[in-house]
C-alpha cells in the first residue's frame, strides 16, 4: 500500500521558489542588457525580503523556527546523509534548513552589492543616495579600472550558484536516501506522509 500525500510546501514558498531559481540563475548567466539584469536583481531582492517575511509569519515549515537548528545536529545528519542512515524529515532537514539560510543571505549579498555597483558607476539605482559615484575618465579613450565593488559583486554572484550547485547535489543526494522525488515536491507542495 502506499502511503498518503500531504501538503508539506505552501504556494508562496513554491512561488518564491522557482522564482528566485530563475531570476539567480538568469542573471549569473548574463548582465546584458543591463536594465533587464538590474530589475531581475530588484526581483530577487523582493523575493528574499518576502520569504524572510514568511519564514516570520508563515505556516508551520515556512517558519525558521521549525528548520534552522544547531550546528552540531546538522553535522549529525549529514554524516547518517551520506551513509545513507538519514531521518526523513517532512519539512526542511537540518542540512536543508542550512543551506535555505545560506542561500538567502549569498543572494541578499550578491543583489546588495548590485546595487551599490550600479551606484558606483552609473550613480543610479537606491544605493546612489549612500555611495559615491566614481567619476568618468577626462580624456575620451581613457580606461579606469572598473570600481571594487563590481569585482565584490562578480565574486559574491559566482558564489552564490556554487552554493546553488551544493544545493542542487545535496536535494538528489536527500532524494536517493530517502527515495522520493523532492524536486517534485517543491512543484507540487506534497509529500508521502510516511
Ligand atoms: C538558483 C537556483 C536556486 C535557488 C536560489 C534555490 C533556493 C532555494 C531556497 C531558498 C529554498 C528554501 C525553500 C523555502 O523554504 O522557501 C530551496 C529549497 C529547495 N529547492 Fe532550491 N533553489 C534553486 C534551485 C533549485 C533547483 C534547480 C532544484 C531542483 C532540483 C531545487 C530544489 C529544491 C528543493 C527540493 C527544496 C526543498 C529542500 C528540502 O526538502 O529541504 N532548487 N531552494
Amino acid at each position: 500500500m502506499t502511503a498518503a500525500k500531504i501538503s508539506v510546501w505552501d504556494p508562496i514558498i513554491r512561488i518564491i521558489h522557482w522564482l528566485l531559481a530563475a531570476a539567480v540563475l538568469f542573471n549569473w548567466y548574463t548582465d546584458q542588457p543591463l536594465w533587464l539584469h538590474t530589475w531581475t536583481g530588484y526581483l530577487a531582492a523582493v523575493l528574499v525580503a518576502s520569504r524572510v517575511l514568511w519564514g516570520c509569519i508563515g505556516p508551520e515549515n515556512a517558519r525558521f523556527a521549525s528548520f534552522v537548528r544547531r550546528p552540531q545536529v546538522i553535522i549529525d545528519y549529514l554524516a547518517g546523509l551520506v551513509r545513507f542512515s538519514s531521518r526523513r524529515y517532512l519539512g526542511h532537514s537540518p542540512a536543508g534548513g542550512a543551506m535555505v539560510v545560506a542561500l538567502l543571505i549569498m543572494v541578499a549579498a550578491t543583489a546588495g552589492s548590485g546595487m551599490a555597483s550600479l551606484a558606483a558607476i552609473e550613480g543610479r539605482g537606491p544605493l546612489s543616495a549612500v555611495i559615491e559615484r566614481v567619476p568618468p575618465p577626462r580624456a575620451l579613450g581613457q580606461r579606469r579600472p572598473p570600481p571594487l565593488i563590481c569585482g565584490i559583486h562578480q565574486v559574491l554572484g559566482n558564489a552564490t550558484l556554487a552554493l546553488v550547485v551544493l544545493h542542487v547535489a545535496g536535494v538528489v543526494l536527500a532524494s536517493c536516501a530517502h527515495r522520493e522525488n523532492l524536486m517534485a515536491a517543491m512543484i507540487t507542495g506534497r509529500k508521502r506522509s510516511k
